[in-house]
């Protein structure tokens, strides 16, 4: 058996295909125009390279994108005063902090996420949009794992009553996919590096969620015949340019019903639903 391939492509078009039509009516009906600002603070060359996709798609999508670039020696303090800014312009309607931060700010990470409004919070970081997503009330949800559900609906794949599992406990992505696929009726286990025969706890998932940022961790004999496989991994590999999954792809697809590859898969939800989150944030600031 080989795998269905979930391509990216097909499904953010989808995705974008959907938000088009609201977009329209917001700025010919209603006169606004969503507003996308990312800050990128130094010199992350990895980070450049999604800023500019996220600025193109924005830009395309007929929506309003402004990127701030910061210099490496930007300060806490400087930072938060752009936020307050933004926070405080009618014409921005999301926010969004490229991450990771400089080393010398890195530990501020927490407090300079959460100054952002949490209705302009399109990362869906701040612990107000968290705690929402926790008690079942989706407001601005993390666009990744969002991305990954979205892909699973739109593919027709039931997710209630499944057993779903989760390798990987990080907030952008292990937390809220787990939140995302309970709410949605799935039983669902999470899975880290302390977790004892991860393979075996694998193996009993209907839908499996790799996130754990290990090139080809998720190998065939840790797939259940028939599983959907989503693969969330972006691993580089010293030397190479090409980018790697978490999963064991060309193996894996020959056992799982469902695959998502890398590139081309997840990885274009992501920018997707984070168009998704500025219409949203701009419908939630006029309502
Ligand atoms: N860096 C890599 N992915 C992301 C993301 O989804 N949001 C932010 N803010 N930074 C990132």
């Amino acid at each position: 058996m080989t795998a269905q391939i979930l391509d990216g492509k097909t499904y953010s078009g989808k995705i974008k295909d959907l938000i088009a039509k609201d977009i329209d009516t917001l700025k010919n009906k209603h006169g606004i125009t969503p507003g996308l600002v990312v800050v990128i603070v130094g010199e992350n060359e990895a980070s450049k390279v999604y800023v500019a996709s996220k600025h193109k798609t924005c830009t395309e999508m007929g929506m309003r994108s402004d990127v701030i670039r910061m210099p490496e020696s930007t300060t806490k303090q400087e930072l938060l005063d752009q936020i307050d800014k933004l926070n405080k312009d009618p014409e921005i309607h999301g926010i969004l902090v490229q991450l990771p931060l400089p080393a010398h700010i890195k530990a501020d990470e927490a407090e300079i996420l959460n100054f952002i409004n949490p209705d302009k919070d399109v990362d869906g970081f701040h612990p107000m949009n968290v705690g929402r997503l926790g008690i079942g009330e989706e407001h601005l949800v993390p666009c990744t794992p969002y991305g990954c559900v979205k892909m699973m609906e739109l593919a027709g794949i039931e997710i209630s009553g499944k057993k779903a599992v989760v390798i990987g406990r990080s907030n952008i992505v292990g937390k809220p996919a787990f939140n995302l696929l309970l709410s949605r009726n799935a039983t669902v286990t999470v899975c880290h590096s302390r977790t004892k025969d991860l393979a075996a706890v694998c193996r009993e998932a209907d839908i499996l969620v790799a996130a754990i940022g290990k090139t080809k961790f998720v190998t065939a004999d840790m797939v259940k015949p028939g599983a959907v496989v989503i693969d969330v991994g972006i691993n580089r590999v010293p030397g190479e340019k090409k980018i790697y999954g978490d999963v064991d792809f060309d193996a894996v697809k020959e056992v799982a019903g469902y695959i998502t590859p890398v590139p081309g898969g997840v990885g274009m939800l992501t920018i997707a639903m984070l168009m998704y989150n500025t219409l949203k944030a701009a419908c939630l600031q006029h309502k």
